[in-house]
């Protein structure tokens, strides 16, 4: 299935092109009920989209508005560990791009490679380490994307960020920065992965969102990313990791999160 056709699909179906979308990870699913919603429509019915299989993604496209913007969410994602290509990964950012979106938000839940981000802290992220094995935009280019090698200097937008910091200041929500690591999962990293990770620079490691964001930036989509953080990885304790924990801690940020995403989107 071609991008294009599935964006000119969804152009039809939902007679508008919105400006803006947000990306819902692990546990932050709910944050599109908190909106009126005009239309929603199950990942299963989009020409193209495969079904997400993680635990509490959801999977449905939900248009909505915040005051008069229309904004897209997407509810839920597909990551590599599910076992889809990365071209199968990376569709539904592939046709915002061809559907014109103009700004995406990227949400994740991620493990925290420092001891200051605790579980629950809503970290920006200011840059990434892409440490998945592969890269989304391997393979022919779309040149009427972008271009073959685009440049991930300053991927995540400066102004947004900066506006985004300017909200969260002036709402009291204490946010923090981190560079997030990607890997693919599913077998959590062990303590030495972990050492060698925050050796590099990395704060968050996660199994997403390093893959949308290149291609929303080869498009040329401003983005800005939010980590959730959800557990301290295995360098600071014993303990298997619980999913509940995870979706716990997901679920309070993420309604801090929202605050700052509706604002900023009034704004932009
Ligand atoms: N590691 C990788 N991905 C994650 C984690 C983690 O500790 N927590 C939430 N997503």
């Amino acid at each position: 299935m071609d991008y294009k056709q599935t964006a000119q699909w969804l152009k039809e179906k939902l007679g508008c092109t919105p400006r803006f979308a947000v990306i819902l990870g692990t546990g932050l699913s709910d944050m599109a009920e908190a909106f009126p919603i005009f239309q929603k429509i199950p990942y299963g019915d989009i020409p193209g989209f495969v079904v997400s299989t993680a635990p509490s993604h959801k999977g449905n496209l939900i248009v909505s508005k915040i005051g008069k913007e229309s904004v897209l969410f997407l509810q839920g994602r597909f990551h590599y560990y599910e076992g889809y290509p990365m071209t199968d990964v990376v569709f539904p950012t592939r046709v915002l791009a061809a559907w014109g979106i103009e700004v995406l938000v990227v949400t994740n839940a991620a493990g925290s490679l420092k001891l200051n981000l605790a579980p629950g802290t809503i970290t920006q992220l200011t840059d990434h380490i892409n440490f998945m094995g592969t890269n989304p935009l391997i393979g022919h280019n779309d040149d009427e994307q972008g271009e073959r090698f685009p440049s991930m200097n300053q991927q995540y937008d400066p102004e947004l960020r900066s506006m985004a910091d300017e909200i969260a200041g002036e709402k009291g929500i204490k946010t923090e920065k981190g560079v997030y690591i990607a890997v693919s999962g599913p077998s959590l990293e062990t303590k030495a992965e972990c050492a060698a990770f925050a050796s590099w620079g990395a704060d968050l490691v996660g199994m997403s969102t390093v893959p949308e964001v290149i291609v929303a930036r080869h498009a040329g989509i401003r983005v800005l990313a939010y980590s959730i953080v959800t557990n301290y990885s295995n360098l600071f304790h014993e303990q298997a990791h619980s999913q509940e924990e995870i979706r716990h801690h997901a679920g309070i940020a993420g309604n801090q999160l929202k605050t700052i995403i509706a604002e900023l989107i009034s704004r932009v």
